[in-house]
């Protein structure tokens, strides 16, 4: 275990209008008779981006409700009815943020291991490889395009489907697709890209790999959201040169992460989305904005991005919760160890007590 060795995204294709080349892509990859299923955001039913989608024959767009993060149930229900159609497919591509595009690799997991993808939440569960699977994302900062992940909500856990037949086969990433996201959003997505890199490069699981990605990423996010003119101060601001730049911030985050970890941030946020369904990234600021103990610069830094940007971080969102409410968030918070280890070190354990986290959810 000492030196990772790790599976990656086999074909990248970057840049401003990118998307059109999907159908010569797909090409290669269809096979007699077997659809291609497009994983779409229902953000954009009825939109130009639908019209695009290069569909044909038997293909399906099946848009994907991402109100909710994904929960391992609506993975086993889409894999089921295109197996009860299809028999098989020929490749799933996931069109959206990372809720969409985490859907789409799950979907392709499970179109060829028995079971539910309950069973393959974990570290290396997963059996044998999916269907041929694409991700192509319409918000920048998860770096779901490049991890070897893919977080759903199970019936008793928040976990990945960590395995080296997670990475997608083919990413496309092209900025004009996340022209339109609104900016809170914008914000929230990007604000996973920069935690992960506060994270990774503060954790002790860093490395020179890591390191060369994260201060790249870093560098990136402080581009677009602290060296840009502020979005409502006129005509300025927001601009197709910082979509650019944060599609890459997102893929180098989650380059780096891939060699590290991510941190405190991560493991209270998985503890509120698991109980309160709060989204990833919100739930990453939410959080974030009271760590100062653990992240002084970052959080600083943070903090003056969310003033200058108008962006409104909720708070409170604890209050009225029961003490056995709050242990469940504890429980799934203290579950995610190697999050722990990264942030604190070896002996985090004597760090992170039970009663110190209750006393951070009850800020939150
Ligand atoms: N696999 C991984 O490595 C990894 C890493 C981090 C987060 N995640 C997962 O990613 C998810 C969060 O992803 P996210 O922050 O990208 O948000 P999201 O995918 O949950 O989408 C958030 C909202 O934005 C909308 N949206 C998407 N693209 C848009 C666009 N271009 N314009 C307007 N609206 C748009 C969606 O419809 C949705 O309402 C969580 O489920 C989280 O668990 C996965
Ligand atoms: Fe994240």
């Amino acid at each position: 275990m000492q030196f990772r060795n790790f599976k990656m995204v086999d074909y990248v294709v970057y840049g401003r209008g990118s998307f059109n080349r999907l159908d010569e892509i797909l090409e290669s990859h269809r096979k007699d008779g077997a659809p291609m299923i497009f994983l779409l955001d229902h953000f954009f039913r009825d939109s130009k981006l639908e019209r695009r989608v290069p569909a044909k024959g038997n293909d399906k767009i099946i848009f994907a409700d991402v109100t909710y993060e994904p929960k391992t149930s609506y993975v086993d229900n889409i894999a089921r009815q295109l197996k009860d159609e299809y028999g098989t497919v020929s490749g799933v591509i996931g069109i959206g943020g990372g809720s969409t595009m985490d859907l789409a690799k799950a979907v392709s997991l499970m179109m060829t291991n028995s079971g539910s993808s309950a069973d393959y939440q974990g570290w290396d569960l997963v059996k044998v490889p999916g269907v041929y699977k694409a991700g192509i994302p319409t918000l920048s900062g998860t770096g779901a395009e490049v991890s070897r992940t893919t977080v759903l909500t199970g019936p008793t856990k928040k976990l990945g489907m960590n395995s080296d037949f997670t990475p997608f086969d083919q990413i496309v990433l092209d900025p004009e697709l996340t022209a339109d996201a609104p900016a809170d959003q914008r914000f929230y997505t990007g604000m996973d890209c920069y935690i992960h890199c506060i994270e990774s490069l503060t954790g002790t699981f860093l490395n020179e790999f890591s390191k060369s990605y994260g201060e790249k990423a870093l560098q990136l996010c402080r581009e677009v959201f602290v060296e840009k003119p502020a979005r409502r101060s006129g005509a300025e601001g927001w601009d197709s040169e910082s979509d650019d730049k944060l599609m890459m911030a997102s893929y180098a985050g989650g380059m780096s992460i891939a060699y590290s970890q991510v941190g405190v941030a991560h493991a209270v946020s998985y503890g509120l989305s698991y109980l309160l369904g709060t989204k990833h990234g919100i739930g990453n600021c939410i959080v974030f904005n009271h760590l100062e103990e653990y992240y002084p610069e970052g959080v600083s830094e943070f903090k003056k991005m969310v003033e200058k940007n108008n962006i409104l971080i909720p708070k409170n969102i604890c209050a009225g919760l029961t003490e056995e409410q709050f242990q469940t968030m504890i429980n799934v918070s203290l579950g995610m160890k190697p999050l722990w280890e990264n942030a604190l070190g070896k002996d985090w354990e004597t760090k992170m007590t039970a009663e110190k986290l209750r006393a951070l959810f009850g800020k939150l």
